[in-house]
């Protein structure tokens, strides 16, 4: 079976990786290489218990975190390379009572779901993290949730990939259509044509078009992130609080996110941005004023209309899948997405979180 996958950020190289595995002969084409678009400035968050902003998003980010653990390990050994994965639980801060009550409540949810969420007091949260700021009264304690760094784990992603065959195309897509009965992609080059093509390229998937199918309804959403660094981590945990994240890396580097603007396909940092993250890291964690500022992202998450992904088979197209839509979830949901579009490509069968992601839902 031959596939080509369009688009090698952390969503296509892993389905690459894991068609390859299971025997396929894959090409992945980009015009920019691999870990580009949204993944470049992911923060490697595992948190679906607090990104899970809808039910069905909320299902198929705990699918994705139950996935983790196995796909790291795999990658991990396919390419020879160890990645920094880490599931330290986060703690989500709140500096008012009624942000406190509000956390309580989600605790008490969780835990009638069968999730354990500890609340600690402002004794305990000083006392287990002793850098973060006096201002902050409690913290709701989640630990499942945890991290991967993004470009260990692209460059394993791709290292696996290669050591299982995929050919990794520098090229850009110009349309997906048939030629000769078969699935085919069109770039300034040449043509290629496979037994399935599959289309995740995130932000840019709306611009390829899928022969007479409508585009699928993807937009960009800027988010800009910083990576900051004290001599040792100056957190043990993930910290959610003042409408961000930090992601304390096991070499004292923090990772601040994140902004999330509606400028279109503009890829810079700016200013504004990186002063908005730097005030956010101080007011959460003071001796971050005197990190060692180690450099600033920006990358452009695709978000679809109801802000599921969609990942799936074209109705029109035999041959063509859609795996797409991650927005903020790709690195979370590229495990899931990856097995999801392998089982449909390779024929072995439908697993139940795909009736949440049908790319039929927008007529694709
Ligand atoms: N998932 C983190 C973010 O989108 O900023």
């Amino acid at each position: 079976m031959q596939v080509i996958v369009v688009g090698a950020g952390v969503v296509g190289c892993a389905i690459a990786y894991e068609l390859a595995a299971r025997g396929a002969a894959v090409r992945v084409i980009d015009p920019r290489g691999s870990g580009q678009g949204a993944t470049r400035a992911s923060a490697g968050m595992l948190a679906p218990y607090i990104e899970g902003h809808s039910a069905a998003l909320l299902q198929l980010g705990v699918a994705g975190l139950d996935q983790y653990e196995r796909f790291i390990g795999r990658v991990s050994a396919d390419a020879r390379r160890s990645i920094e994965y880490r599931r330290t639980g986060t703690l989500q801060v709140a500096r008012t009572d009624e942000e406190a009550r509000a956390l309580e409540r989600h605790g008490r949810a969780l835990a009638d779901s069968g999730v354990t969420a500890t609340m600690l007091d402002q004794g305990e949260l000083s006392r287990s993290e002793p850098a973060l700021t006096t201002e902050a009264r409690a913290a709701l304690l989640i630990p499942p949730h945890g991290y991967v760094r993004v470009a260990a784990l692209m460059e394993a992603l791709v290292g696996a990939g290669v050591n299982r065959g995929v050919q990794l195309v520098v090229a850009r897509a110009r349309r997906i259509a048939h030629l000769n009965g078969r699935a085919a992609v069109e770039t300034a080059e040449a043509t290629l044509d496979a037994d399935a093509v599959v289309l995740a390229a995130g932000s840019w998937s709306g611009g390829i078009p899928v022969d007479t199918a409508p585009s699928p309804p993807v937009r960009p959403v800027r988010g800009q992130i910083l990576q900051l660094r004290l001599p040792q981590p100056p957190l043990s945990r993930i910290v959610w609080g003042s409408g961000g994240y930090m992601v304390p890396w096991e070499d004292g580097s923090v990772l601040v996110g994140s902004t999330a603007e509606e400028v279109g396909f503009d890829e810079s940092v700016t200013a504004d941005g990186v002063r908005r993250l730097l005030e956010r890291a101080e007011r959460l964690v003071p001796a971050l004023g005197g990190a060692v500022f180690e450099g600033a992202r920006a990358g452009l998450r695709p978000a679809s209309t109801d802000e599921l992904p969609i990942i799936g088979p074209s109705k029109g197209m035999p041959g063509v899948f859609y795996a797409t839509g991650h927005y903020r979830n790709g690195v979370l949901l590229a495990p899931l997405t990856a097995s999801l579009v392998a089982d449909l490509v390779l024929g072995g069968g439908e697993r139940p979180e795909l009736q949440l992601v049908r790319p039929d839902r927008f007529g694709l």
